[in-house]
């Protein structure tokens, strides 16, 4: 694909997942993505190893996310851009915490695909929930897996299962950050659920249950699709 001007292809699997901080994103679209062997394009993910990296991308990112912000939605756009025109996405891709802004979806629309055939997962999960997940999680910085001390834990304490890299907590997940996050979440990222309401499939999830009952029910739908 031509990464100045990607065109999806109408046949590709796309999936998009929204929904508040903490609600299982992640954590499902890594399976879901697994599961149809297309991969999971995390901008959450890319942006916090940008910023290990220190690079260009990282410098402008870091204040932003510190404070709880959305990054520009100039920045994504193009970071979007320029990954799914790699080769590994001509089969499709699930989006994780892309796009989250109404310019962000105009963005993916205009790099091509019949919106209608866009299958939009918006989770929903309690506010108490959502709080109890991000202080539990914590983060592999290396091969960027996610764990919860007590709903998902690694075998061993403060150690990737998959890399052995040590844990950590993400800096936006303090107390007072999250509640920046769900301000965002609220005002910019909302309206994207009536956006893709009438555009596309959209399908409400409900988050606040045991993960394989969760993935289940993904499952079911992405079957349907095809
Ligand atoms: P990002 O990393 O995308 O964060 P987010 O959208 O806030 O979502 P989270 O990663 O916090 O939660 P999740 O829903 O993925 O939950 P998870 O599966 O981990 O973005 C971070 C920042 O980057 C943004 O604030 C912004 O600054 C910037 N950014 C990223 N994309 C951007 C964009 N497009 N535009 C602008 N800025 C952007 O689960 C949470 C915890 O719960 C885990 O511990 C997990 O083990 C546990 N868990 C999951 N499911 C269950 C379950 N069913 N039951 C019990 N526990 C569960």
């Amino acid at each position: 694909m031509d990464a100045a001007n990607p065109r999806i292809r109408d046949d590709a699997v796309r999936v998009i997942f929204l929904g508040p901080p903490g609600a299982g994103k992640g954590t499902q679209a890594a399976r879901l993505a697994t599961r149809l062997g297309v991969p999971r394009i995390a901008t959450g993910d890319m942006l916090r190893t940008a910023t290990l990296k220190n690079t260009p991308l990282g410098q402008k990112a870091a204040p932003i996310m510190e404070k709880g912000n959305l990054v520009s939605d100039d920045l994504l756009v193009a970071l979007i851009r320029e990954r799914i025109a790699e080769g590994d996405c001509d089969r499709g891709f699930v989006l994780d915490g892309f796009p989250r802004t109404l310019p962000q979806a105009q963005g993916l629309k205009d790099m091509g695909g019949d919106p209608r055939s866009w299958l939009v997962f918006d989770f929903d999960v309690p506010r108490d929930e959502l709080l109890r997940r991000l202080s539990g999680r914590r983060w592999c910085p290396s091969c960027q897996a996610t764990y919860h001390v007590c709903y998902e834990p690694p075998k061993s304490e403060g150690v990737c299962d998959l890399c052995g890299a040590r844990l950590v907590q993400r800096d936006d997940d303090r107390e007072s950050v999250v509640a920046q996050r769900l301000h965002e979440y609220d005002e910019r990222t909302l309206p994207l659920v009536e956006y893709y309401r009438t555009r596309s499939r959209l399908l409400a999830i409900d988050g606040n249950r045991p993960m394989d009952v969760v993935f289940a029910d993904l499952l079911q739908a992405v079957e349907v699709r095809a």
